[in-house]
């Protein structure tokens, strides 16, 4: 019988962990939740210490349920969230500047005519999402102290004491050479970063460190950025496998193999992972608000919450003309136009929560569709079909509409917690070099398959409304 790993999802909205045996799959869970708060001027904050908190809570949760000692730690992360720290007491120096955090936007435009060799050397597009932009602003506007990181290697050092990230979290901050998938001098200038004490870039799997966090020592093997554990959880490992995981946001991710795509359809393209100093990479596309969008849309009052919006969406036949796009954060790829504010067309006296929750499950559908066909055009092939997995994908409303708009089979997996199954992967893979990343994924199996139940020609129709409205947006601005 195999030890089993005790794997951390750390979120945006909240901790999830998994004490993960092989043989007998989940046998402990716990999570935690965090509060991020959102201030005027697109500012997204997370306290440091209610992150950490929640991944010893959480960890300890599961460990407790599971009763047995685990051999390894693996931690997936939430990518583009920063902090300044200070390196010999680990104490937080600024908030956590959360990646849906839009205030480096003035600084972005001042980067503007390095856009594109920025772009070259690290494969991202410039833009507030990544870290370079908060670590830059962190510099300029509150400390010079300490080191200024993504949140991985924070709560690392404090798990462990070790200074590091890994190769795909690393290629989330913009500073990555995409090619060596170490840190690039120039662009690491171009931030006016080049004196900044940086972290190690290491494998994503692998010894980093022991913890005695969760009782014992407890050696941690596994490192991965929370999207591109996902996708390797479902088995996303051959080019043109894809995945989109609806939390937060949604993320859709698709593999390109050992090579990244150097396609122009506005995708991200950057590291999926790294093992035995061996890059693979991938194609990513964001929608900035999924389950945040939901949670606005609770806020007002229209719906009580994400399990709403099945019987309240299915009270009605279609969003009876109203065009939702939930651009609350911007929109990503493949606009990039972070700056853009949402909205909402076609309300009339006879506008229900109905229309509203069915426009708002268009609106995201809608955007994941046009991140598949970038994904498609760079790929040089359509997707055949669309793994997804998240909290979102329990509202059949949602994944319908997401193989309607799609024309596409939907594939819910049936594992929950992907992304800590994915973190849970590669701490097994770190604890036996002679493993293949094939022997550790977890099995994959959908829950259910949604198949398109609407002709090209309507889906066809309901895109080009919400592309009309999308254009109206960038039109205004
Ligand atoms: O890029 C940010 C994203 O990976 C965060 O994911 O699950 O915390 O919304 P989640």
């Amino acid at each position: 019988m195999t030890d089993p790993v005790l794997a951390i999802d750390q979120g945006t909205s909240g901790t999830k962990a998994l004490v993960i045996c092989p043989e007998r799959g989940v046998i402990g869970s716990g999570s935690a939740p965090v509060r991020p708060r959102y201030g005027s001027g697109g500012t997204v904050e997370a306290d440091p210490a209610e992150l950490l908190a929640s991944v010893l809570d959480a960890g300890a949760q599961a460990l407790a349920e599971a009763g047995e000692p685990v051999a390894a730690v693996g931690l997936a992360n939430q990518g583009e969230t920063v902090l300044a720290w200070d390196p010999a007491t680990g104490r937080p120096l600024t908030e956590a500047l959360v990646w849906q955090d839009r205030r480096t936007e003035g600084l972005c435009t001042g980067l503007a005519a390095h856009a594109e060799e920025l772009r070259r050397l690290t494969g991202l597009p410039l833009d507030p999402y990544f870290a370079a932009p908060k670590m830059a602003w962190i510099r300029r506007e509150l400390t010079r102290e300490g080191v200024v990181t993504t949140s991985d290697s924070w709560l690392v050092h404090r798990l462990t004491g070790a200074f590091v990230t890994d190769a795909a979290t690393a290629g989330r901050t913009q500073l990555l050479d995409l090619h060596d998938t170490d840190w690039s001098p120039p662009a690491l200038e171009i931030f006016g970063l080049s004196d900044e004490r940086l972290p190690a870039v290491v494998d994503c799997a692998g010894p980093v460190g022991t913890t005695t966090s969760f009782g014992g020592d407890i050696p941690l093997t596994g490192l991965l950025v929370d999207q591109q554990a996902a996708l390797l959880a479902q088995n996303a490992v051959e080019p043109g496998n894809a995945k989109c995981t609806y939390g937060t946001g949604a993320f859709l991710l698709a593999q390109t193999g050992s090579r990244p795509s150097t396609g122009s359809s506005g995708l991200v393209s950057c590291v999926a992972w790294r093992f035995g100093g061996r890059a693979s990479y991938c194609l990513d596309g964001q929608v900035y608000t999924a389950a945040s969008a939901v949670r606005w849309l609770t806020g007002l009052g229209v719906i009580s919450g994400a399990a709403d919006l099945d019987p309240i969406g299915s009270a009605v036949p279609d969003s009876g003309g109203v065009t939702f796009v939930p651009a609350l954060a911007g929109l990503a790829a493949p606009w990039w136009r972070g700056d853009l504010r949402g909205s909402v067309t076609g309300l009339g006296l006879d506008t229900t929560a109905g229309h509203l929750v069915r426009a708002l499950c268009e609106g995201i559908a809608a955007q994941v569709v046009a991140l598949a066909e970038a994904a498609a055009a760079d790929l040089g092939s359509p997707l055949t079909a669309l793994r997804v997995d998240g909290g979102l994908t329990r509202s059949a409303l949602l994944m319908q509409t997401q193989a309607d708009l799609l024309q596409r089979p939907v594939e819910v997996s049936a594992l929950p917690d992907v992304t800590a199954l994915g973190a849970g992967a590669v701490a097994r893979l770190g604890l036996d070099p002679r493993l293949d990343v094939r022997q550790v994924m977890p099995r994959w199996k959908p829950s259910a398959v949604y198949e398109p139940r609407i002709g090209p020609d309507e889906a066809a129709a309901r895109l080009d409304g919400f592309r009309a409205a999308v254009d109206t947006l960038l039109e205004r601005t």
